[in-house]
Parts: structure tokens; C-alpha cells; sequence
């Protein structure tokens, strides 16, 4: 039996994904958290950390950085030095300052996830989307709609890398082709990386895109974060690597007055992620990629239901199109939810025949979601 496999009960705890529907059947997949409990080693970090008593304004711990600067060289042979990482309590404050930073309008692969198309528009701009396409079962980038999308007043690229909903994770060929793109028309490019350590699919493996070269780390802020990786969104601490000197301080000049400083709990926990948290991790995937492999059988099997395999994230982007047009016109998240199954409805991130289905959880309930999937989209 896997540590995953136990169910830990979240009512009354706040949390978003379960009180919303507090004293309902429902089966919640929807908010992007896990119903896993951290590893031991970040919570007894906490509890160490909070017996002593005293929570004033909190500096990263002194090996902190350290450990990103390791981490940026061991996975991914990318050098990056100590400064050029900046603290920050959320990865979405991270996109809503980077979108002041660029300072223009944004480009965007779609369907995607629903703070990408508010952050341009918070800082005054426009957001433009360009959507994925689907070859041979992958989804695919169209360089060419990107190009016919661009406007004088196009200054930057938000990049969600992996990918939230599709699951994509980008390959070299693609990323180098954006950082290309990116310098061609001299656009900014930000990069959420949030997703970049669940890899679900063992012969990829994550690229930062700031790692390619000087050509493109001199205009990316990369974002990224141990909050989905070791399941402590709750603890508000993320962190941006941006190597040009003057694009750092353009952020951080953004960020001032507005962004608070990342919490005494947060570093805490982070510190001990990075330090104490492979192992877990390695766990986590494993149990993930059987969970991925699950929702796929189950899926395949329902007629009018469709989904690509989920290369990285614990999110599945599920097609329910057929189904719609050849019964009704019903929403399909409203069709799940009417069968004690709660979703994310696929229009918020631009595209009303989907649903995304949160597959982070322990099997027992994923077996329960998926059995109440199937008798939703039955059609008997
Ligand atoms: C791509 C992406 N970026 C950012 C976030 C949220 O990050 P934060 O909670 O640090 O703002 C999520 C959460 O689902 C996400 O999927």
C-alpha cells in the first residue's frame, strides 16, 4: 500500500476544493491541489519552526538559494547565479507583475489556465490567445497563427510550461522555436514553470526555457515554486529566476509597495522541500502515473469522451464534445456535477466542450470520481 493511498479527511479545514461543497455528495477534482499530506520532513520542519515561537519579517534560510542554484544545474545544466532569484508569495502575482513589467500585449497558448487572460488586461493591455492545435494526438504548437497574431503592440509571451490544462510539456524543438519567436519580435518572455517537477510521461524531461541560451534568458522571467510539487499551495512561497540585471530590477521595482514578503512558514517549508523532499517526490510520480493510466483506461471507455495522454501535472483536459452534440446541450461540467462529481468547467480556461479533472488524489476516491464520471456520461 502507498502512503498516497490513504484518505485524510479535509473538511473543516478551509480548504477550497472541499468546503465549497461542504455537507454535499461530491466528489471534488477540480482546484489544482492534492488531497495528499507534504512529506514528514517539510511538516516536522514546520512544527520545529513554529515551537520557536516567533514570526517576525522572515529572510529565505541562507542555503535556500543555494539549493536552486544546485537544483537549476543538476536537472537541468542551467547555471544561474544567487541573485537572480527573487521571493515571492504567489506564482499568479509572479504573471500579474511580469505583465506589468512587459508592459504591452500578451501572447498566449490556449485553452489556458484563467489567470493568463486576466494579467494583461489587470496591467492595462490586451491578451492575445493562439490556440493549440491537435497533430497526431498531440497538441501542437501553430507558429505561423502566432505570427499572424502579433501587433505593434505585442511586448511579451506568457508561457505555461508545462502546460495547464493540455498536460503538454514542451519539447526542445518547440521551446527553441518560441525562444526564436520571442527574439524576432522582441517580446518578453515569462515563463510559469509551476508544474515543471510532476512529469507524468518517464521519457521526458522538463527544460526551462531561460536555459537554452543567452539569446533567451536575457528576456525571461522563469516562475516556479515547490507548492504543486509537494503539495503546500496554502504556504505562499514561489520564487522567479530573471538573469538580466535590469529586467530583475524592472520586476522588482514592479513588485514594490504591492507584493508582500513571502512568509516565515513558507521558507520554512520550501527550504526543507528542496533539501528533504526527492524521495517523496519520486513516490508521488509513480503513484500519479498510475492514477494518469487509470483516468485513460476509464475514459477511453466512455463513448463521446476523449483525452490526450497528460505528459506532465496531475490535470486531465477532457473532451466531452461528441457526447454533447449528439444528446443535448447541457454543460458537461454541469452534467458531472449533477452526478456528485465536481470539475473545472473547461470555459474558464477557453474552451466550453472540456472539463479538467483533477486526478491528485488517493485511488479509492479516484475510482469513486471516475465510476460517477461513467454513469454521467452513460447513455442509457
Ligand atoms: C500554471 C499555474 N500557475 C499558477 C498557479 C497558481 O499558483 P499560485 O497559487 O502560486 O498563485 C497554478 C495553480 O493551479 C497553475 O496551474
Amino acid at each position: 500500500m502507498s502512503q498516497f493511498d490513504t484518505i485524510i479527511d479535509r473538511s473543516g479545514t478551509g480548504s477550497e476544493k472541499w468546503d465549497h461543497y461542504a455537507s454535499q455528495d461530491m466528489v471534488p477534482m477540480w482546484v489544482a491541489d492534492m488531497d495528499f499530506a507534504a512529506p514528514k520532513e517539510i511538516t516536522s520542519a514546520l512544527r520545529d519552526r513554529i515551537e520557536h515561537g516567533v514570526f517576525g519579517y522572515t529572510n529565505p534560510p541562507d542555503e535556500l538559494n543555494d539549493l536552486i542554484v544546485q537544483r537549476m544545474l543538476t536537472r537541468y545544466q542551467w547555471t544561474i547565479d544567487s541573485e537572480s532569484i527573487v521571493w515571492i508569495p504567489g506564482v499568479v502575482t509572479a504573471l500579474n507583475v511580469s505583465t506589468k513589467v512587459i508592459g504591452g500585449d500578451a501572447l498566449c497558448l490556449t485553452p489556458i489556465y484563467p489567470p493568463f487572460y486576466s494579467a494583461p488586461k489587470q496591467a492595462g493591455h490586451s491578451f492575445i490567445g493562439v490556440d493549440l492545435v491537435e497533430e497526431s494526438g498531440v497538441w501542437s504548437l501553430d507558429m505561423e497563427a502566432l505570427k499572424s497574431a502579433l501587433t505593434p503592440e505585442t511586448k511579451g509571451f506568457l508561457l505555461c510550461s508545462p502546460h495547464n490544462p493540455s498536460g503538454r510539456m514542451w519539447t526542445e524543438k518547440e521551446l527553441q522555436q518560441l525562444a526564436g519567436f520571442c527574439k524576432e519580435h522582441d517580446l518578453l518572455m515569462c515563463s510559469d514553470e509551476i508544474h515543471c517537477d510532476l512529469i507524468i510521461d518517464e521519457q521526458r524531461k522538463h527544460i526551462p526555457i531561460a536555459s537554452l541560451g543567452t539569446d533567451i534568458s536575457d528576456r525571461t522571467i522563469t516562475i516556479m515554486a515547490p507548492s504543486k510539487t509537494w503539495n503546500i499551495p496554502g504556504l505562499g512561497c514561489s520564487f522567479v529566476i530573471i538573469q538580466d540585471t535590469s529586467l530583475r530590477h524592472r520586476f522588482k521595482k514592479a513588485m514594490a509597495g504591492i507584493v508582500p514578503w513571502v512568509n516565515a512558514l513558507g521558507f520554512t517549508a520550501a527550504h526543507a522541500a528542496y533539501k528533504y523532499g526527492e524521495p517523496w517526490l519520486q513516490e508521488l510520480r509513480t503513484y500519479l502515473r498510475e492514477n494518469e493510466a487509470r483516468v485513460r483506461e476509464v475514459i477511453r471507455a466512455i463513448p463521446g469522451l476523449r483525452m490526450l495522454p497528460v505528459e506532465a501535472t496531475y490535470l486531465g483536459w477532457i473532451d466531452c464534445g461528441v457526447y454533447l452534440d449528439e444528446t443535448n446541450q447541457e454543460k458537461p461540467w454541469d452534467i458531472c456535477e449533477k452526478h456528485g462529481l465536481a470539475v473545472s468547467p473547461g470555459h474558464i480556461f477557453g474552451n466550453d466542450r472540456y472539463i479538467r479533472l483533477n486526478f491528485g488524489c488517493s485511488r479509492p476516491l479516484l475510482e469513486k470520481g471516475l465510476k460517477r464520471l461513467q454513469i454521467a456520461f452513460s447513455r442509457e
